[in-house]
């Protein structure tokens, strides 16, 4: 297996009014290639600041991440927004698809914005629908889903572009335990059916038991000495 990820020493704070909130201080971890990578924590740790950072959706103030081989720091802005959509995918608690487009054209979307052509977006976005559990969905808008089966088009959605890291931050968090797991098993269908490589943020701990490692967010911090 080789090096997909380096965190090196990041640190994050925020500023609320005059008050600084040091969120990450010196986090380091790497991924290899195809693994599955779960973060644990309580909430207001700086899961979501983490996945920001590994996603180049947020700047750390010292550190940097390197992702297959790119350290972000050397990325300007432009050249920031087309590594994230070339490399990376994500899936939210809430699943943000558009109201207006129907399943397969919700998950061909990042395929076509990224410039492939229509028929070639809605044959490989019907796919993974089916690889979803869709096949009788197709062309139903999403207010027409149970939010399970939203979910599963938002994972779909991710990994359309074949990005090389898949970050889920709570995919689960918003859905009952049951549907959350057959969620997960789709999930790890597609990582058998891909290869997919993916950090994901849960609470849950029988999801975090079926990745192949578990970062508890305490145990990544290192304290300045
Ligand atoms: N944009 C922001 N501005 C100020 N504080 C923030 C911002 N985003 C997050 N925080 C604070 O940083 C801490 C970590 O937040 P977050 O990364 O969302 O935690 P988690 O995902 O583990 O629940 C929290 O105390 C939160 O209030
Ligand atoms: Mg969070």
């Amino acid at each position: 297996m080789s090096e997909l990820l380096k965190v090196l020493s990041v640190s994050k704070t925020y500023k609320n009014g005059n008050k600084v909130v040091r969120v990450l201080k010196n986090i380091s971890f790497s991924l290899e290639e195809g693994e599955f990578v779960a973060i644990t924590g309580v909430s207001g740790i700086g899961k979501s600041t983490l996945l920001n950072l590994i996603g180049l959706l947020d700047t750390p103030d010292s550190g940097d991440i390197v992702l297959k081989n790119m350290p972000y720091s050397t990325l300007s802005e432009d050249e920031k927004s087309e590594f994230r959509n070339t490399h990376l995918g994500f899936v939210f608690q809430f699943h943000h698809l558009l109201p207006e487009f129907n399943i397969v054209e919700n998950i061909a979307m990042p395929f076509l914005i990224s410039g492939n052509n229509i028929d070639d977006a809605y044959k490989k976005a019907k796919n993974l629908a089916i690889a979803v559990g869709l096949n009788e969905r197709l062309t139903h808008f999403p207010s027409m889903l149970s939010g399970g089966e939203q979910q599963r088009v938002a994972v779909a959605r991710a990994i359309v572009n074949n990005p090389d890291l898949l970050l889920m931050d709570e995919p689960t968090g918003n859905l009952d335990p049951k549907t959350g797991q057959r969620v997960m098993d789709y999930i790890f269908r597609l990582r058998e059916m891909y290869n997919l490589s993916c950090i994901i943020v849960t609470h849950n701990i029988e999801i975090a038991s079926r990745c192949d490692k578990i970062f508890s967010m305490e145990t990544l911090e290192k304290e300045d000495v």
